[in-house]
């Protein structure tokens, strides 16, 4: 027998269109439009923006070489895409601020557990064209509002990254402490140093975390626009009613971030706890080839908040069937105007009334309409209400 892939699985759970109607409604509320782009993209496009020391490129990504010899991979992530899709079109070009949400399937190569997939989806939005903090604060309330819409608790956690003027001189603090406790550190912790160093801020090795505790924090490296920024966005938060913790760790696993990043964090659903991630990339817009263009933007993990959403399992719509043949031109009649204003099921099937309601019952039907040859010729309904 042939099954779906390891890691990759069918849908059927109708929360997971619950979670996308109501993300959609949340972000129009906002002001965003709708995106879509290609699921295959230029693998060259995903080494630029993710960055290849991440361990997305490294050695997550579904990548190969297409009939026409071309070198393409399957989207490990939304945000890419839409930069060049923005850039493309000539966005970069308009004064006006661009806002996009998205909805869709993304693809890592990771060891499969609970909470993470091969194939996953992600409900992700960006926003172009505004360096104002307070667009951080409003699309994290966006988050916050599609949870709370949902129903789901979260713990959010915030940093800041800094921008090009105090990162560098944080990178070399944070570079020179590494290398005194070098032999000490893991292996893709030691090759961080060159290659990535504040990606070992985030290491899960439990002797590099007791190491880097004592590690300098960018936090308290941030020149002042960045600094008064981050005081911004926790005031901004507080305002909104949203708590927040400050994770001077947070660096997130993509490098195209600068100064605030994010994640919304559940205690309920086991080791892979962020639900969403997100951040502002200033200067990624202008790194893929486009006019210098901030952006801020989050993804929400859709399969790890599947589990916290109630389901809807209500009965609803109507069931209709036949007890003789004749009486079928009368029900789908009936039922083309009926489902203008509900959902309905035809049953084409002669039953017994007996074995109508069993079906009707299994199938989570609200309302039973049967026709015999007596409701026939008096051009009505046995009803009933389950
Ligand atoms: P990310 O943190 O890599 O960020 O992914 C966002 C969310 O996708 C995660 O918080 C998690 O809920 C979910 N996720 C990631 N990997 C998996 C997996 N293997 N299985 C199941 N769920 C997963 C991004 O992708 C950025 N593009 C977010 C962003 C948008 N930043 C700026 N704009």
């Amino acid at each position: 027998m042939i099954k779906a892939l390891r890691g990759m699985k069918d849908i059927f759970d109708s929360r997971f269109l619950k979670i996308l109607d109501t993300a959609r409604e949340v972000a129009e509320n906002y002001g965003f439009d709708y995106i879509e782009t290609p699921i295959l993209e230029e693998t060259n496009l995903f080494k630029r923006s993710v960055g290849e020391s991440s361990d997305i490129v490294n050695k997550e990504m579904y990548q190969f070489t297409d009939k026409g010899g071309n070198d393409v991979c399957l989207r490990p992530e939304g945000t890419a895409g839409v930069v060049r899709s923005f850039i493309e079109h000539k966005f970069d070009r308009q004064a006006t601020p661009k806002r996009f949400w998205y909805f869709g399937p993304m693809f890592r190569y990771e060891r499969p557990q609970k909470g993470r997939l091969r194939e996953f989806h992600q409900f992700g939005i960006e926003s172009f064209g505004t360096a104002n903090i307070y667009e951080d604060i409003n699309i994290i309330s966006m988050a916050a509002d599609i949870f709370d819409k949902l129903n789901i608790s979260y713990t959010l956690k915030i940093n800041s990254l800094g921008c090009p003027k105090c990162m560098p001189v944080y990178k070399e603090n944070l570079v020179k402490f590494l290398n005194e406790h070098k032999e000490n550190l893991c292996v893709d912790c030691q090759r961080r140093i060159t290659q990535n160093p504040i990606r070992t801020l985030d290491c899960k090795n439990e002797s590099c975390r007791a190491i880097l505790k004592d590690a300098p924090k960018i936090t308290d490296n941030l020149c002042e626009v960045c600094e008064n920024d981050f005081e911004t966005l926790k005031n901004g938060l507080k305002n909104l009613g949203i708590d927040y913790e400050v994770d001077k760790n947070l660096v997130r696993g993509l490098d195209y971030y600068t100064k605030t990043t994010f994640e919304f964090i559940s205690n309920e659903i086991g080791a892979q706890s962020a639900i969403a991630g997100g951040g502002r990339y200033d200067r990624l817009v202008e790194f893929l080839g486009g006019k210098p263009t901030p952006a801020v933007g989050f993804a929400i993990g859709v399969e790890r908040i599947l589990d916290l959403v109630e389901s809807e399992e209500k009965r609803n719509g109507i069931y209709m069937g036949a007890l003789v043949n004749e009486a079928l031109d009368f029900i789908l009649k009936e039922a083309k105007k009926l489902r203008s204003q509900e959902k309905v099921f035809v049953e084409p099937n002669t039953k017994s009334l007996r074995a109508h309601l069993k079906a009707a019952d299994r199938g989570n039907y609200k309302k039973v309409l049967i026709a015999g040859e007596d409701e026939l010729k008096k051009g009505e309904f046995f009803t009933k209400e389950l």
